[in-house]
């Protein structure tokens, strides 16, 4: 039995980023982890290997739309659709043993198998168990499932299945028009799928600003992807060669049906506790079945603290990576803190959508004056020379103080740019800061001034 001074349960972004602070702050570290490889679902079936399908598919756009345009004659390339598979498995690969790395280099103790809380202060993995002063539970979340479709990852598939199916699907249906639906929706688009996105809100990305939901709707409708909103699904048949989809259309509660090769369930996620114990604890759940917390990441039960997917706040990777940095700060006596609503969220499609802070939806629902800075991407001479001119920058600020509450951008690198405002937000800065910045040209990060230059006297290049 070892002794150590915090063990993370869970090696995803929450777990491995919280175990490495705590080990540069001088505690003794042990991180549990049951998977063969180290870095959650992000790692291993989430962020990273959908963005190695991303970038692979939008290289075959590219190549298949624009380059003739560009001069670059040759023939367009053929899917190897198992090489590009083994190109996301390396990728996944590279990034697994790179955690591997970092745990050794910061003496992080890999504790292999699932973990499992006996009592405050112990750790059960297999059959030994492990003291430690502070407990954090990282254990993520998994997809939620739906009543009348059930998951078996070859036909009818959460975002896992979807990873790695056996071949590309003549027909997909998605059921969810949110993050996934959408990012592996635009995966197998580009790959010649024909994708249906069945939703049953009225729109798309339901916590994004409304005015990007709808532009990128026509932008992703225009690529080829068709759209059945206001459709609650009630079941998913498995006929002999294919799947039927069953829903009702909540407007008039009839009901249609949609043939598929491949269904793929994207109705959210849930956090993941299964095993862990927290019942016999006496741990407190939210209604939403998170574990509680409090700003500390403390939960009702001394030495025990929950981070990431587990806890509320959004599902998200850097979520995750903030809680655990902030946890681990707090466990050395420091004052770590999380503002969560500062986290920027990004749809990783092409193009890209992100943003941070208030949408205009909410500002109206909580009677905020606020004016609007908005920057089409045709007025950017980069985005032009690049085929990304689709999309724009908003940014909203306070009507008085000018200070920002929030940033909606849809277009190229729209997850890159969206930091600059994170950073400004950060600093309680006004609109017309990064207006006075100088912004380096041509780039399109000059979409960002502009519609901060537009909450002023007006953007310049439009
Ligand atoms: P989501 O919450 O983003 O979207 C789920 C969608 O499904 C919603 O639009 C909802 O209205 C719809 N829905 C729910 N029940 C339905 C039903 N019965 N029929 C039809 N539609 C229904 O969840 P998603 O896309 O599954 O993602 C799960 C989590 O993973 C999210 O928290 C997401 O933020 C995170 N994630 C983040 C990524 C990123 O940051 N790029 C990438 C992938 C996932």
């Amino acid at each position: 039995m070892a002794s150590y001074d915090v063990i993370f349960i869970g090696s995803g972004p929450g777990g491995y980023v919280g175990a490495i602070r705590a080990a540069q702050l001088g505690m003794k570290v042990a991180c549990v982890e049951g998977r063969e490889t180290l870095g959650g679902t992000c790692l291993n079936v989430g962020c990273i290997p959908s963005k190695a399908l991303l970038h692979a598919t939008h290289m075959l756009h590219e190549s298949q739309h624009n380059f003739e345009k560009m001069g670059l004659m040759g023939g367009k390339p053929k899917v190897d659709w198992k090489a590009m598979l083994a190109y996301k498995d390396d990728t996944i690969a590279q990034n697994t043993k790179g955690i591997e790395f970092l745990f050794k280099k910061n003496k992080i103790d890999w504790l292999k198998g699932w973990g499992t809380i006996p009592e405050a202060g112990k750790v059960r993995v297999g059959k030994d168990t492990h003291e430690a002063k502070h407990i954090v539970i990282a254990t993520g979340s998994e997809s939620a499932t739906l009543p009348g479709v059930d998951i078996d990852e070859k036909t009818v598939v959460s975002s896992t299945g979807a990873l790695e199916l056996g071949k590309i699907p003549k027909k997909l249906a998605v059921i969810g028009g949110g993050v996934i639906g959408l990012e592996m929706g635009s995966v197998y688009a580009r790959l010649g799928s024909e994708v249906t996105v069945v939703e049953y809100l009225d729109r798309l990305i339901p916590t994004n600003d409304g005015e990007v939901a709808k532009a990128f709707q026509k932008i992703l409708k225009k690529q080829g992807m068709n759209f059945i909103l206001g459709a609650a699904v009630q079941s998913a048949e498995k006929l002999k060669t294919k799947t039927k989809l069953t829903y009702k259309l909540r407007k008039d509660d009839s009901e249609h049906t949609l043939d598929a090769d491949v269904v793929l369930v994207a109705t959210g996620r849930r956090p993941y506790l299964a095993g862990l114990g927290l019942d016999a604890l006496g741990v407190e759940l939210t209604k939403r079945g998170q574990v509680a917390t409090n700003a500390r990441f403390e939960t009702n039960v001394p030495g025990i603290h929950a981070i990431g997917d587990a806890i509320e706040g959004p599902m998200l990777a850097h979520k995750a990576e903030d809680d655990g940095y902030a946890c681990a700060e707090i466990l050395a006596g420091q004052a770590g803190h999380v503002d969560y609503g500062k986290v920027p969220g990004v749809i990783y499609t092409n193009p890209e959508v992100a943003d941070v802070g208030a949408t205009e939806e909410e500002l109206k629902e909580a009677g905020r004056a606020y004016k609007v800075g908005k920057f089409s991407l045709m007025g950017n001479g980069r985005a032009k020379a690049n085929f990304a001119a689709d999309g724009f920058v908003k940014i909203l600020a306070d009507k008085q103080t000018d200070r920002i509450l929030g940033a909606h951008i849809i277009g190229p690198y729209a997850g890159d740019l969206i930091h600059e405002v994170c950073v400004a937000m950060e600093f309680g800065a006004a609109a017309e800061d990064i207006a006075r910045t100088c912004h380096a040209h041509p780039t399109y990060s000059e979409a960002v001034r502009e519609a901060a230059l537009a909450c002023g006297d007006g953007a310049l290049h439009a």
